[in-house]
């Protein structure tokens, strides 16, 4: 939520932060702007609002104005306090206009704080929490501090999880930045060095980039970047490795990145599954930071994330439990953190989460650690605050994710659990070796399988099309077949917003089922498992009550098909699999939907890619 770039140094242009916004826009897109520190010592501040044309006008704007160019910092926000109005969009300014701020997240405190400020003479201008962060820093260097000293006195004053950087035209070089439980990273490019909330607003730009950790203080400047904490005492730079390249983070001839990356699955899957399996026919997972013997003694598995990332997680939950007897619960982040979870030192807690930077998650990992659990992420960023303070990391490999609907980075974080669950089966000896390997030789079809059900696109958009006006969907499934469901629903919902509910197909009768009429599109899960029968006594239920019926179906299942007005067919795979099948041709009918219907899929309107506010 909100994304931050900063660049400075003889190479660093204020095109750098155009650009980097510009790649930042699944962050937020309800305004944008930024501050630009010239020769002239003066700090120049452009914003622009209005949804989708806000960085046009900012690229405009700049290249008039890009002369004389010292250091800068850009912003793209999605609003929390305070309307969309050029003057809530960021950066903002101190009294004097000397000083510019960026942030992402949330000042928990900012009205006390304002108050105190405003009783000291300062002037405000917007309605943000933002504007009290530059104010702040104000009264600290009228007290003498340096911009690194103020910034780590405001710390101490600032409450709620943020990050922000900040820069001074009286030394105007020099970008500050800290954070706490948001993201941050730190790059070093060839004359210039950059600040960013996420690695992909300076791919291409910076060749190397560093973590910045909670409570820690970066001042970047053309010379080089220094860390501190916040007494003051300088901390070494830890690398991250990025293997993403400049392509990954662009539309590559497809019109948005949804299509793209809906499309980029089979190889985001291949490249999760590759080399997972040893000589020996083991299954090794190489990041993970988990002694065998300490899963050995797990007893319970708590697994936790929002939105898509939770669906995967259920689909874990069911893959656990089959094939290892450990007991899983399954939680929604911002409800395990509340709820007084009971975990001990033989709890395992699962995070699941594509950006590894979702507050709700990341919090409710941090107070898993704090009740002695153990903790693991599943993550698609190297270097995430999960991946770096979570017990063990596994890594799914898709590549940037740009288009705020998941798509590939979902199919990847199944195929990275499921991995995860044969692996707790093998360090535990659940399953016999032969019986490992034979699941993990399905699974390393799946990319092709995935290829097949790519190949129906046309179908499926003609379908879709059809069902331009229909104004009520369901997704039903049992089994797996239920997480696939409840993301058919989630997908179209964030990018045609339509009401569209998933259920577990047995649950129907238990009164959704009195919605159920023939302006309803029923979509059931209909691939074979041992529950295939029953699900089909679902879907008559619904077709007796006059709904339209799509299913989706293993190609050549001809009773399955008979049982839709529309079917999208996908191979027939291992049943605890087939979730990674299942949910593509439903990402395929939300995307023609969206489109359908003309609504923007990249930037849906009120979401974000990443959530760092509670
Ligand atoms: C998915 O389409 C959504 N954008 C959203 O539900 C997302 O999965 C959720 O916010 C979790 O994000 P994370 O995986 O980065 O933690």
């Amino acid at each position: 939520m909100c994304g931050i770039i900063g660049s400075t140094g003889d190479a660093a242009t204020l095109n750098d932060l155009v650009e980097g916004l510009a790649r930042l826009e699944y962050r937020g897109y309800d305004s944008a702007g930024v501050a630009v520190a010239r020769a002239d010592g003066t700090l120049d501040r452009i914003r622009a609002v209005d949804g989708t044309t806000s960085l046009k006008l900012l690229a405009d704007l700049a290249s008039e104005r890009s002369e004389g160019y010292i250091a800068g910092l850009g912003h793209t926000r999605w609003a929390t306090h305070g309307r969309v109005t050029t003057e809530n969009a960021h950066p903002h300014m101190d009294c004097s206009g000397g000083i510019g701020v960026v942030h992402n997240g949330i000042v928990e405190n900012f009205r006390e704080l304002k108050a105190e400020l405003e009783s000291e003479e300062h002037h405000f201008d917007s309605q943000t929490d933002t504007e009290v962060i530059a104010h702040l820093l104000e009264s600290f260097l009228k007290q003498g501090l340096s911009l690194r000293e103020a910034v780590m006195q405001s710390m101490s004053r600032l409450r709620g999880a943020m990050s922000f950087v900040a820069i001074d035209s009286k030394d105007p070089g020099v970008m500050v930045g800290t954070k706490r439980m948001a993201p941050l990273i730190v790059g070093k490019g060839r004359g210039a060095n950059f600040v960013a909330s996420d690695i992909p607003a300076i791919l291409g730009k910076a060749d190397s980039f560093y973590q910045v950790g909670d409570n820690q203080v970066v001042v970047v400047s053309p010379q080089g970047i220094e860390l501190f904490d916040l007494t003051g005492t300088s901390v070494q730079l830890v690398e991250i490795s990025v293997d993403w390249d400049l392509a990954a983070a662009e539309r590559g001839g497809f019109s948005d990145f949804m299509s793209k990356e809906i499309f980029e699955q089979p190889a985001a899957v291949r490249d999760t599954l590759l080399g997972r399996l040893n000589a020996p026919g083991e299954i090794v997972l190489d990041e993970m930071r988990l002694d065998p013997e300490e899963l050995r003694r797990i007893n319970k598995i708590f697994i936790v994330g929002c939105g898509t990332s939770y669906h995967a997680g259920m689909v874990a939950k069911y893959a656990i439990e089959h094939w290892t007897r450990i007991p899983v619960e399954l939680d929604i982040s911002s409800e395990f953190r509340y709820r007084d979870p009971v975990l001990d030192q033989e709890t395992l807690v699962i995070g699941v989460s594509q950006s590894g930077e979702t507050l709700d998650t990341l919090a409710a990992m941090n107070e898993a650690s704090l009740l002695g659990a153990k903790t693991l992420v599943v993550s698609n960023v190297m270097g995430s605050s999960m991946a770096r303070t979570a017990d063990a990391v596994l890594y799914t490999r898709a590549g940037p994710e740009i288009g705020v609907a998941a798509t590939k980075t979902h199919t990847a974080q199944i195929s990275a659990l499921l991995l995860l669950a044969l692996y707790l089966a093998q360090v535990r000896h659940c399953l016999y070796p032969s019986e490992i390997r034979e699941i993990y030789e399905e699974m390393i079809t799946l990319p092709e399988k995935i290829e097949q059900v790519l190949a129906t696109d046309a179908a499926v958009q003609e379908v879709a099309q059809s069902m331009a006006a229909v104004k009520r969907f369901y997704f039903i499934g049992r089994h797996v077949g239920y997480p696939v469901a409840l993301e058919g629903a989630l997908k179209l919902k964030e990018i045609s917003y339509l009401p569209a509910e998933g259920y577990p197909a047995g649950e129907l009768k238990h009164g959704p089922i009195a919605m159920i009429d023939s302006d309803a599109v029923v979509f059931g899960v209909t691939t074979r498992t041992r529950l295939w029968e029953k699900m089909t006594s679902n879907l008559e239920e619904v077709r007796v009550r006059g709904a339209r019926i799509v299913v989706v179906a293993n190609e050549g299942d001809t009773q399955s098909v008979g049982l839709g007005d529309a079917a999208f067919e996908v191979p027939k795979t291992h049943a605890l699999l087939a979730p990674v099948l299942d949910v593509i041709p439903l990402q395929l009918f939300a995307y023609h939907l969206a489109v359908a219907l003309g609504n923007d899929v990249d930037r849906p309107r009120n979401l974000a890619k990443t959530v760092t506010v509670e």
